[in-house]
């Protein structure tokens, strides 16, 4: 018989009440015969404030030995920005080496967006996971003075690059459409800028079926809007991925449909599936939070350990459940409730 061995991290804010979703229609989906355990780790806010700690040695250990990282979101108003953000999420991405951070986009039918005319929206953003502007090289000197100066520097390796962009030629590769955008801003960050082109037309020889684009990013915000159905498959820096997922997610249908995967392709460490969302602190503990990018997360897990039916059958509830939603962004429906919907859409 089968099995799969889940570490949770439920995190702060709405991120438990996301996660306790996925973890229902996880096992309303999962086939009798595969037998799941989960271990549920308590980090995040709570932890820190009663022992100091983020991510001790012997928690990032205890994960490794797992197929998969399930986790729902992180920071809390109480805790200095940026220590649980860096002490933990960027931690594990790091200490796992999930560089290619996978954020799927796609338009269901009869979902709301603020888009006039309704386009095709269906594409993936592939985003850097552990380079750019995320890797602590920085530092203040005079710091709290009217002279402080702070740098933030953004580290690009050849090796960080290629390793990602050749992941994206793969992926656009793999789908009908074979279209692979390089979103990044070299007009200005000239160094970075240049890398990331160079390795992007060297890859791309060896994928001449692949079509290619370019695109600064300030330019790319425009098209997300106005022409979001000419992506398909996006390759971009931590930084810049971060920032158009959110604007992805808030084009189709909210980010609380928004899922995402950080993969370790080389499958030395575990891969982590969380939604793109944070820990929502203006509306934590009042059923609010929509489930539903925790669920899309879970269906991204299951295709990453192969569950590939059983994933689908998440996409298929999810889509069902979109189709029966009014079309406003706000749902009557509570967590629990839509939690409820989509597992007994996969179970049937
Ligand atoms: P956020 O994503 O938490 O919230 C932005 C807005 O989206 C809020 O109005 C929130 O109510 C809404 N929202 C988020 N998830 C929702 C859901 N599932 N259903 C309905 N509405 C939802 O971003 P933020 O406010 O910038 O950050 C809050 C905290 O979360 C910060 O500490 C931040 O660092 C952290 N954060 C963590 C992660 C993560 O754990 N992966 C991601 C982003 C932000
Ligand atoms: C995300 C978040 C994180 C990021 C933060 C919380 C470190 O915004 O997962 O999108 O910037 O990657
Ligand atoms: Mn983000």
């Amino acid at each position: 018989s089968r099995s799969l061995s889940l570490a949770v991290i439920p995190g702060d804010g709405i991120g438990p009440e996301v996660v306790a979703q996925g973890l229902k229609v996880l096992t309303a989906v999962l086939p009798q015969d595969v037998k799941l355990e989960t271990t549920e780790f308590d980090l995040g806010a709570g932890r820190w404030h009663r022992t100091g700690e983020t991510l001790p040695d012997a928690d990032l250990e205890a994960l490794k030995g797992h197929d998969a990282i399930l986790l729902g979101a992180i920071g809390d108003p109480s805790v200095p920005s940026g220590v649980l953000e860096r002490g933990l999420l960027l931690k594990l991405r790091f200490a796992f080496d999930h560089y290619v951070n996978l954020r799927p986009s796609k338009l269901f039918p009869n979902t709301a967006t603020p888009l006039a005319g309704r386009p095709e929206i269906d594409f993936v953003v592939v985003r850097e996971g552990t380079e750019g502007p995320y890797t602590g090289n920085g530092g203040s000197l005079r710091t709290g003075t009217p002279a402080e100066v702070a740098t933030e520097v953004s580290l690009n390796t050849a090796y960080g690059v290629e390793r990602v962009v050749r992941d994206a030629y793969a992926r656009a590769d793999s789908r009908p459409r074979k279209k692979l955008t390089l979103v990044h801003k070299n007009n200005v960050l000239v160094y970075a800028g240049h890398l990331w082109k160079n390795i992007f037309d060297r890859v791309g020889r060896e994928y001449p079926q692949v079509t290619t684009d370019y695109l600064h990013v300030d330019a790319a915000t425009i098209f997300f809007v106005t022409q979001p159905d000419r992506f398909d498959v996006i390759v971009t820096d931590n930084l810049f991925g971060d920032i158009l997922t959110d604007l992805a997610a808030a084009v189709t249908g909210g980010i609380g449909l928004a899922a995402s995967a950080n993969i370790n392709p080389d499958r030395t460490f575990p891969s982590m599936f969380e939604p793109v969302h944070g820990s929502a602190p203006d509306i934590a503990g009042q059923g609010k939070a929509d489930p539903t990018a925790t669920v899309l997360s879970v269906a991204l897990l299951l295709r990453h350990l192969g569950f590939d039916a059983e994933a689908a059958r998440i996409e298929e509830a999810v889509a069902a459940d979109l189709a029966g939603r009014d079309g406003t962004a706000a749902s009557a429906r509570t967590t629990d409730e839509i939690g409820d919907a989509l597992a007994v859409r996969v179970a049937s």
